[in-house]
């Protein structure tokens, strides 16, 4: 079963075709990162305007690169939500109207189960159940996984997502947005034993996070020694990170334990973050667990990965009306 997928929840205009929830056809991410940069986050009215531009020519480069025609596709898959929703409509409608013309079903799915089902884009998925830890920009949160639509949230951040807190001390920094990535480059470059951040909720036995508390320790250092000349720049970037790396692989190697299960994951933008596949990797061989992450290329948000939650929700018999609407908050 052929599936096309669209996603266009933020800044990314992305379209993918999928077979059977797991073979990917093609993936087209159309980023808008370079627009938003310059004002340091992004802009909802800007975002709309470029998914307007994006969504007809990334759509048909997905399908031509995929090899078929567009009457070999069985069904249209798009993120309903959560999201902007200026954004999200603009992929939203035009998937909706693409499956209309076509006589074939649209399925709306959730950004965030897309995230999940990245990990399934592969040729060696985690057996269920299996604990998976989801680190966006919008979330952390760490789930039980039993099926491929089934899971129970275990816990979850009380503040600032990890991806959100990557982006703050960016900003502090002066790196600009998105921080992730940066960071991780200066990281590597850096000592993190230099300088000793906290680690939030380290010692609780619960499955929830905080990360604004290291985001104002950092800007407490930065108080202390304005202007960082290279190395401590690097130095702040390793330490902060070896904190919330130190954190998100304790948590979810304990709830592994907790829950008897033999396989983890870790999906969402963060996934991408070296020190993370790193450190949970190392945990997992040393207890014998099965550590799986999505490919970089679907950690972020892309389309491939609403395709593989799409193929579900579509043999389940979800199918969206024309009337139906995006949603902004999960
Ligand atoms: O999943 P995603 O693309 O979008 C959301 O659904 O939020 O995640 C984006 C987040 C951003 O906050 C970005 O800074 C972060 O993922 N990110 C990283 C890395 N690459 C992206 N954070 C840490 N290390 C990275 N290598
Ligand atoms: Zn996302």
């Amino acid at each position: 079963m052929k599936i096309l997928a669209i996603e266009s929840s933020c800044d990314e205009t992305a379209a993918a075709v999928v077979e059977d929830g797991t073979r990917v056809l093609s993936s087209v991410v159309a980023s808008q990162v370079a627009v938003h940069h310059v004002y340091g986050g992004v802009v909802p009215e800007l975002a709309s305007r470029k998914h307007v531009e994006a969504i007809v020519p990334v759509v048909r480069e997905a399908v031509e690169s995929a090899g078929i025609h567009r009457s070999e596709l069985d069904a249209v898959a798009v993120t309903q939500g959560p999201g902007l929703v200026g954004a999200l409509l603009v992929g939203f409608s035009y998937a909706k109207a693409y499956a209309w013309g076509l006589g074939i079903p649209c399925v709306g799915v959730n950004h965030l189960e897309g995230h999940m089902s990245s990990i399934f884009l592969g040729d060696t998925p985690p057996e269920f159940p299996y604990v998976a830890l989801l680190v966006s920009g919008g979330h952390t949160s760490l789930y039980y996984v039993t099926g491929p639509t089934e899971y129970e949230l275990m816990g979850q951040t009380r503040d600032d997502a990890v991806g959100e807190a990557y982006d703050k001390v960016s900003k502090m920094l002066g790196l600009g947005y998105p921080g992730g990535v940066v960071i991780d480059g200066l990281a590597r470059k850096g000592d993190p034993k230099a300088i000793a951040f906290p680690r939030p909720y380290l010692d609780k036995k619960a499955f929830d996070f905080s990360f604004s508390g290291l985001k104002s320790a950092v800007g407490r250092h930065l108080k202390d020694y304005p202007d960082p000349d290279e190395v401590r720049l690097h130095n702040i970037a390793a330490g902060f990170q070896e904190s919330v790396a130190e954190v998100l692989c304790h948590k979810l190697i304990y709830a592994a334990k907790v829950k008897s299960c033999r396989h983890i994951a870790v999906v969402g933008g963060v996934a991408a973050n070296s020190r993370v596949r790193a450190m949970v990797g190392d945990a997992a061989a040393r207890r014998g667990l099965s550590f799986h992450t999505p490919e970089l290329k679907y950690c972020g948000d892309n389309a491939a990965m609403i395709g593989a939650i799409g193929y579900h929700r579509f043999v389940e018999g979800s199918a969206l009306g024309l009337n139906d609407d995006a949603y902004s908050r999960a």
